[in-house]
């Protein structure tokens, strides 16, 4: 285990190094980037994650918070809780472990889910569909990432530090579940927000696989594929 884990943060590291990264934007620049402009989504004036989240279970009464991904805790130790429990397979929060390895274990339900681990489609479905697990009846699960500006962004495999991944494709896919009700907040690069409730604004954009979606289509009309959704607005429909 402890080797095994040793490999995992060695593999984490590698391909998050700037050697690695560069060789992959140049494969993105030769092979698939379309050349599209960047959509230009302003984040500075918005409030950031640190502020909803807090906001979020403040105003929900929230008592357990969960949070994949935590790096250097910016985000985990903000957060002021009853409980809360931070996993991650290399740095920051409680447990040292991937994502995967912690629901395969787990046993207890969360008011609050932020998933800000691997922001891979297939590794963020997963998170999502463990997530939705251990929800408890009336909890919210967030997703940081979720509104990238341009192609490289969101390119697979990552390809530069500032890096959304393709995280929205998973909120794409949410969206056309009659059981999930789904939002992006506009703020702090695209807030993906998932209730377990009767979808209000059902999308009609079926896919066989969801991970085949194209930046392209994304960028013609981000706020039909993502639902929008103002801070403001969204505290309303809490
Ligand atoms: C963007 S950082 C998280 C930032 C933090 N949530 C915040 O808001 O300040 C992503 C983190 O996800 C972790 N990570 C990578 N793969 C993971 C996995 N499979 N499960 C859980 N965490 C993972 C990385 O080690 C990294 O620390």
């Amino acid at each position: 285990m402890i080797i095994k884990k040793f490999i995992q943060k060695k593999i984490i590291r590698l391909l998050n190094s700037e050697k690695i990264l560069k060789i992959f934007f140049y494969y993105h620049k030769f092979f698939n980037n379309k050349g599209l402009k960047d959509i230009g989504f302003d984040f500075t004036l918005k409030k950031n994650r640190k502020y909803i989240v807090q906001d979020i279970i403040d105003l929900k009464k929230y008592s357990k918070y969960l949070e994949i991904g935590c790096f250097d805790d910016e985000l985990f130790n903000a957060i002021n809780i009853k409980h809360k429990i931070g996993v991650d397979p290399v740095s920051g929060g409680t447990i040292r472990l991937t994502s995967d390895q912690f629901f395969f274990g787990n046993k207890e339900f969360f008011d609050c889910v932020f998933i800000d681990g691997l922001h891979t489609y297939d590794q963020v479905k997963k998170d999502i569909k463990n997530s939705l697990k251990f929800l408890n009846e009336n909890g919210i699960i967030l997703l940081h990432d979720c509104l990238p500006n341009n192609f490289y962004e969101q390119a697979t495999p990552r390809c530069q530090w500032t890096w959304n991944g393709d995280v929205w494709k998973a909120i794409v896919e949410c969206r056309t579940d009659k059981n999930l009700d789904v939002y992006t907040c506009y703020a702090d690069f695209g807030i993906g927000v998932i209730f377990k409730r009767p979808n209000k604004n059902l999308l009609n954009y079926p896919r066989n696989n969801y991970r085949e979606l194209k930046f392209e289509e994304y960028h013609q009309d981000p706020n039909k594929l993502m639902n929008i959704v103002e801070y403001e607005e969204l505290k309303k429909i809490l």
